[in-house]
């Protein structure tokens, strides 16, 4: 193995090849030394097996909205939990410039896509369900919803890890070619 290592904003530290617990997975993106590739993260996330003890520091649901809980954050990266109250949702939105992957922990998540043109504005492209343990990647620049249905009677609890980690994001309406700017909300009320 070579120990010459590539200037790149790719990772290329090593992490095992075992079932990552929520410590692990900080542990992984603590080792980081660059951004880590989409496939990267989706492969760590598809491997975690997160118990709920784990994950209680970070549940907390709120009426008004999702409430975001962050579990780290680095230059390269940043994973958090969300919590969604059923009719909690998104604004249609990119994640400007990072790339992303969310695995459902608990719940039903309703990921809806849509499609950008300069002339005719937003337009919905397709929409699919993702239940508990399933993973799903956005990459530059895809535009997604995503929320938990009205009707699915549950909460839903979704971790995700972005990289680099979020800034402002990019907001869209359908039938619009106006774009708008977005700070997710991580009030606690
Ligand atoms: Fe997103």
């Amino acid at each position: 193995m070579s120990t010459h290592v590539e200037p790149t904003i790719e990772s290329s530290a090593e992490v095992p090849n075992t079932p990552l617990s929520l410590a692990g997975l900080v542990s992984a993106l603590n080792a980081q030394r660059g951004r880590p590739r989409l496939e990267q993260i989706y492969e760590w996330l598809e491997r975690a097996e997160i118990t709920r003890e784990e994950l209680e520091p970070y549940l907390g649901f709120k009426e008004g909205n999702y409430w975001r809980h962050r579990v780290c954050r680095n230059e390269f990266a940043e994973m958090l939990v969300l919590c969604w109250r059923p009719g909690h949702r998104t604004p249609i939105h990119d994640h400007n410039g990072s790339h992303g992957v969310v695995r459902v922990y608990d719940g039903v998540m309703w990921e809806t896509i849509f499609v950008f043109d300069d002339e005719k504005g937003l337009s919905y492209k397709s929409g699919r369900e993702r239940s508990q343990g399933e993973v799903t990647g956005s990459d530059i620049p895809d535009i997604h919803q995503l929320g938990n249905p009205e009707v699915s009677g549950q909460n839903l609890i979704t971790i995700h890890i972005y990289a680099p980690p979020l800034g402002v994001l990019k907001t869209y309406k359908v039938g619009s070619p106006e774009v708008d700017l977005y700070t997710p909300d991580d009030s606690q009320s």
